[in-house]
């Protein structure tokens, strides 16, 4: 074999290498993994409301991402004065009149949770 069959087919598995490893970084940067209650510093009130947003939430919105599903993400919800897609003011009001009646698409869930889950709730919905 000449040197430069192996030189060439050295280079063509390094490339197959590079190739594989940067899908590696890529797909890696996307899987964002859970973070648990305590390194979210999330008090046990707070942890109580993240329990009913995976129960009740997550599956139409997003909590860590501004990605929407079903619905707009709920990052930073409360960071904002209005809420993002109808432009309500984005106060513990509004957002308990819209978890217990719902809006549109949404269902309403004052037959599924108490005063006290909704609560919690929001006061995880304020760490976001
Ligand atoms: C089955 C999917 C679904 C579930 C479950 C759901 N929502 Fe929604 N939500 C929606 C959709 C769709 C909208 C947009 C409604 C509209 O057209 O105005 C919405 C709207 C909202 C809005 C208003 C957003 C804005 O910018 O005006 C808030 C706040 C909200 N949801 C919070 C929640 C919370 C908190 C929960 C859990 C208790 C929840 N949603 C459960 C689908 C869902």
């Amino acid at each position: 074999m000449g040197i430069m069959k192996v030189l060439n087919s050295i280079s063509r598995r390094l490339q197959v290498f590079v190739a594989i490893l940067a899908l590696f970084v890529v797909a890696g940067c996307d899987v964002e993994r859970r973070k648990s209650d305590s390194e979210l510093g999330l008090n046990p009130q707070q942890a109580a409301g993240r329990k009913l947003y995976d129960n009740y939430c997550d599956r139409c919105h997003e909590p860590y991402s501004s990605r929407g599903k079903k619905g707009p993400s709920m990052k930073g919800v409360f960071q904002r004065p209005y809420l993002s897609l109808s432009g309500l003011p984005a106060n513990d009001e509004r957002m308990t009149d819209i978890v217990k009646f719902g809006r549109a698409k949404m269902e309403g869930f004052n037959q599924t949770m108490s005063d006290q889950q909704i609560k919690d709730l929001l006061a995880y919905l304020h760490t976001l």
